[in-house]
């Protein structure tokens, strides 16, 4: 059994200078190989909704979806931290209401933290849920729950108000308790002065390399996401072609007869007859 990494690790590593690594998953196969590679931090994203469950954005994503694919998430990982992330409306009410649902998850789980979108606004919500002993991280810029509200999926924080902005929400994270905060889609310098300012670890998505660490969308990694592609997105293989590849190569191969061979076929057990031999022994 491995050692968990835990918020104190964290900032350890924050500490000493050393990189944070997460990544999202959503079910158990994945969730087994990233923890086996050695990320520091599995994030179960709203981000499932787009990624697994094929809508058009993470607005209508519930908490039973998000309690879903945690728990099996959480049920393949030993080593790394597993954070759930709180969906559109499970939060927003009222920090009452917050930590209900916060605490819900946790129990439900076997998730080790929650992770939550805004600052100032959501200040007394992250220090309610805090208070009551469950780690939190904070997640700041874009902060894809409000895409209406933002006009799009759009980098924020790049004139002097809208980045004063940024680094307010995120220092209000850290001072309401949170143990880490996401920087979606801000400007790299800006990234870098957050990271400088805050005693706690940021991790940066679209956030330049001066974050303590990054996280992307595990389905962005193996080259799984159609259509639009975001900047600041690495493809480090294409998982999608050989999948595609590997499920033309079975159809064929139905179609063709030439699956299954008698290497995948079971054999019937013969009953070896007892009687009488011919030579009368
Ligand atoms: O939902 C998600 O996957 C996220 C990451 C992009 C940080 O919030």
């Amino acid at each position: 059994m491995q050692n968990r990494v835990t918020t104190i690790e964290l900032a350890k590593l924050k500490k000493e200078g050393r990189k944070i690594s997460a990544l999202t998953a959503y079910d158990a196969p994945f969730a087994r190989l990233i923890d086996r590679a050695g990320a520091d931090i599995i994030l179960v994203g709203d981000s499932v909704g787009m990624t697994v469950l094929g809508r058009e954005n993470t607005l209508s994503v519930t908490i039973d979806e998000i309690e879903h694919h945690t728990r099996a998430v959480a049920a393949a990982v030993t080593r790394a931290m597993v954070v759930t992330d709180m969906p559109f409306m499970s939060f927003q009410v009222s920090p009452q209401k917050a930590l209900e649902n916060a605490g819900r998850l946790i129990k439900n789980t076997g998730a080790q933290a929650v992770k939550l979108e805004g600052g100032m606004r959501m200040k007394e919500t992250i220090k309610t849920i805090v208070d009551a002993g469950i780690p939190l991280m904070g997640h700041v810029g874009l902060t894809p729950q409000s895409l209406h509200q933002l006009g799009g999926y759009k980098v924020q924080g790049k004139k002097p108000d809208a980045a004063r902005r940024v680094m307010e929400d995120a220092k209000a994270s850290e001072e309401a308790g949170a143990f880490a905060v996401v920087l979606e889609a801000v400007p790299m310098d800006l990234a870098k002065d957050i990271t400088a300012e805050l005693g706690i670890p940021t991790i940066g998505i679209g956030a330049g390399p001066h974050c303590d660490g990054q996280i992307l969308v595990m389905h962005d990694v193996l080259g799984l996401t159609e259509g639009m592609k975001p900047k600041f997105v690495k493809v480090y293989a294409n998982v999608a072609a050989q999948a595609e590849k590997a499920f033309k190569e079975f159809i064929d191969e139905v179609h063709s007869g030439e699956f299954p061979t008698k290497e995948h076929s079971y054999i019937r057990t013969r009953l070896k007859v007892v009687g009488k031999s011919s030579r009368g022994k």
